[in-house]
């Protein structure tokens, strides 16, 4: 039996299998080529681990605005709706491998829905 999502070493461990998968990952990997770079993989590593610690356990260790980055890429490097889908699988997957429980399922419904919110606000910037 798998253990459930219970503290900030778990989502250390979810974040980087993700990040793992992201970076060999053919249709989106060429978004994270800068991560090659393990120091600023680990420091991308914390941003997410306080993310998602905020998200799931409202820990208040994430200030930032995680829209703005992504809108940002966009001007460079166009998001297209079969990205988020593939983003998507790839979360729910290392989610899956990993753990089980209510926090486990609580991930992957967040995740659908910033995901949905993101892609709106990028489509209606065309
Ligand atoms: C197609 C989908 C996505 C791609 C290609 C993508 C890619 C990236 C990249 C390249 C960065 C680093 C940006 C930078 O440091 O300038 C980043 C940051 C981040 N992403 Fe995504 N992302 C996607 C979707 C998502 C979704 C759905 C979430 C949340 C559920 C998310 C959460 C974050 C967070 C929290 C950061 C850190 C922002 C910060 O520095 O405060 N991403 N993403």
């Amino acid at each position: 039996m798998k253990k459930d999502i219970r503290s900030r070493e778990d989502i250390y461990l979810l974040v980087k299998s993700f990040y793992v998968k992201l970076m060999q990952d053919d249709l989106i990997g060429h978004f994270f080529e800068d991560f090659s770079n393990s120091e600023l993989l680990e420091e991308h590593l914390q941003t997410l681990v306080n993310f998602w610690d905020n998200v799931l356990f409202y820990s208040g260790g994430y200030r930032k605005n995680a829209m703005e980055p992504h809108l940002k890429l966009h001007q460079s490097k166009p998001f297209r709706s079969e990205y988020f889908s593939r983003w998507l699988s790839t979360f729910n997957s290392t989610v899956d491998d990993l753990f089980e429980g209510e926090m486990a399922h609580t991930a992957k419904t967040r995740a659908l829905s910033i995901a949905t919110v993101m892609k709106i606000k990028i489509s209606n910037l065309k």
